[in-house]
């Protein structure tokens, strides 16, 4: 009997190029005044502690809208149809619905009818988590053409009245096409531990059934701030140090490192460990707050449209986040 795995194009040579990317931010701006009427903050504590100025929250949007509007900018920016697809992979930790899950809704709001669809649960690792998975699938040749989403929308799991973390995150959605070729995505790594998972945490559902007589209630985002922040200051420089060392790339040949956008402080210290100019660390916390799986390709999204990104140029992508999880991608543009 034949068995049929599909294979297209397999080899250590495949690997996968991104070739378009789109991002989505819905219109409201709230800004750091406006929280100051709600909590006890302040513009110049949530400034000098976080870097962010304001951040948009979605009024109507939800996640999967704003990640099939993301998605189609980035097909547009890539050249590519929908019914070109034939893997979606949407992070997520905000899914509008327990199921169908949001790449499925993303599928079928963009026509991608010849897709695989589903989520990658990793918080704000979640883009770079999908990144690796495709690039794995790309040099098994199982697939050739794939889209991957971050979008979040966290307002709707965070608590308003905790001044701790409702001045942080904010709502967004960034996209990239990815083709097998073979030069793009150099190397991958991926990292959890579990164990310290409580430090940052959301219950999607408390316990409650028709035995226990509890009413099942829904979670808010809990946060132990300074842990996060050990944990990120460490992690992130080991793990791009990592992805350097098994790719044999010296660090002055990366052009930029795009971080994940929790804190400008963070963006900081990991370049200042890294022995870094800080010039190669764009941001853009100041303008949308965390979007948790979302800054990354937001902020890839940003850079492509500016024109600051040139054919060979070498990127570091890193994330961290819930779980607690970490990954980091070094691309060839
Ligand atoms: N406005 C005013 N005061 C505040 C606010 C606020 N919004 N939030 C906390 N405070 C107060 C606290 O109550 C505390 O007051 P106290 O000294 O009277 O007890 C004081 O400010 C200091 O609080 P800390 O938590 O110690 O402040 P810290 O300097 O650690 O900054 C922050 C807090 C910004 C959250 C920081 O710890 C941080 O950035 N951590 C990393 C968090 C992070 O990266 N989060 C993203 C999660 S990962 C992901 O992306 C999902």
């Amino acid at each position: 009997m034949k068995v049929n795995f599909n294979l297209k194009q397999a080899g250590d040579s495949v690997t996968g190029r991104i070739i378009g990317t789109g991002s989505y931010v819905p219109e409201q701006i709230v800004t750091n005044e406006n929280l100051a009427a709600l909590v006890d903050t302040s513009d110049e504590w949530i400034v000098t502690r976080t870097g962010i100025h304001e951040r948009r929250i979605a009024l109507e949007e939800g996640t999967s809208r704003m990640a099939a509007e993301a998605a189609r900018r980035a097909l547009k920016n890539a050249g590519v149809e929908a019914d070109e697809l034939e893997l979606i992979l949407m992070a997520t930790s905000s899914p509008d619905y327990c199921f169908p899950n949001g790449a499925c809704e993303v599928q079928a709001a963009i026509g991608a009818k010849n897709a695989v669809a589903y989520d990658i649960s990793a918080a704000c690792s979640g883009f770079e988590f999908a990144l690796s998975t495709v690039q794995a699938f790309l040099k098994a040749g199982v697939y050739r053409t794939a889209l991957i989403i971050g979008a979040d929308c966290l307002s709707k799991l965070t608590d308003w009245s905790d001044r701790g973390t409702c001045v942080l995150f904010g709502d967004g959605a960034g996209a990239a096409v990815i083709r097998a070729e073979e030069t793009g995505i150099i190397h991958s790594v991926m990292g959890s531990d579990g164990a310290k998972g409580q430090v940052l945490s959301c219950m999607s559902r408390s316990e409650g059934n028709f035995l226990n007589g509890k009413k099942p209630e829904l979670g808010y985002i809990f946060m132990d701030g300074q842990e996060v922040f050990k944990f990120a200051v460490k992690k992130v420089p080991e793990c791009i140090r990592q992805v350097l060392e098994e790719s044999g790339t010296d660090i002055n040949e990366v052009k930029y490192f795009v971080l994940h956008q929790a804190n400008y402080r963070i963006c900081e210290s990991v370049a200042k460990r890294l022995g870094q100019p800080i010039e190669k660390v764009p941001m853009n916390i100041a303008s949308y707050g965390n979007t948790s799986g979302a800054t990354v390709p937001i902020l890839l999204d940003e850079l492509n449209r500016q024109g600051k990104l040139n054919r060979g140029d070498k990127l570091v992508l890193a994330g961290f986040g819930g779980g607690l999880t970490w990954g980091a991608a070094l691309i060839e543009w």
